[in-house]
């Protein structure tokens, strides 16, 4: 499993705290080649430069994500800016927007689009999280143009497209190997591999045969199997070009 790049991973989650290390070592010696590991909160980005220290090939993305966001996050911006200094930090994210939670609509969008422009002024790509609000991501993707990747898509493929046109990616992971993936099958089916890569959300959303249990880069292979059939092009193919997508995205090079 040579070619799997993991491009949304949250190892900082405490499901991980019995055996982070020790997971993490056996991925990266089974083949797992890039995780970038998704910051939530000023401390969760924190935690993954932290990792990202640790691990040659691990990267972080900086950000506050919309369930975490409060009164105190456009405040906290400012954190978040030194943070993205870092020299392992490749993206602001996890942003966007997540309208199956409480926490107010007004400061969602006002967090979400503060870290837009933090982005484009900083020239780093995005980490976009869209839950139950395909329509205002759309729109303020379309006003703010970041670079970056929609991760965990769930709109339709007619919204893919859109995203795509815009230059962004669409990252897919366990759910399309659901057996109600009806959607994410169609978007896969849709878009060109260019525009794709491939993402666990762990410890979230594990591929089946695992669905229900805790996700890691490795169950990426399942992933890449079932966009290989949808697509009809080898496992290999699909690891390798979302491989080099994901390094395109996010500005790594490997050696
Ligand atoms: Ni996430």
């Amino acid at each position: 499993m040579g070619n799997i790049f993991d491009t949304h991973a949250h190892y900082d989650d405490s499901a991980f705290d019995e055996d982070r290390t020790q997971l993490l070592d056996k991925l990266f010696a089974a083949g797992v080649c890039t995780i970038v590991n998704q910051g939530t909160t000023v401390e969760t980005s924190r935690f993954s430069l932290q990792l990202a220290e640790k691990y040659t090939n691990m990267y972080a993305a900086v950000g506050i994500h919309p369930e975490c966001a409060d009164v105190n996050s456009v405040a906290e911006l400012e954190t978040i800016r030194q943070l993205a200094s870092h020299p392992k930090a490749v993206a602001i994210g996890e942003i966007g927007l997540d309208y199956y939670y409480d926490v107010p609509k007004d400061i969602q969008r006002e967090v979400f689009v503060r870290q837009l422009e933090l982005a484009n002024e900083l020239s780093m790509p995005v980490t976009v999280h869209d839950r139950e609000a395909h329509g205002d991501i759309l729109d303020i993707l379309k006003s703010y143009r970041p670079k970056g990747i929609v991760h965990c898509f769930s709109g339709s493929a007619e919204m893919a497209k859109e995203i795509i046109k815009l230059g962004m990616y669409i990252g897919m992971g366990g759910v399309v190997t659901f057996k109600n993936a009806r959607k994410a099958v169609e978007v896969i089916k849709a878009i060109p591999l260019e525009n794709l890569v491939l993402e666990t959300d762990c410890p979230y959303l594990a591929p089946v045969p695992f669905r229900g249990k805790r996700n890691d880069s490795g169950m990426i292979l399942y992933v890449a199997q079932c966009i290989s059939g949808i697509k009809g092009i080898s496992t290999e193919e699909v690891l390798l070009t979302t491989k080099s997508n994901a390094e395109k995205v996010y500005s790594i090079t490997q050696l």
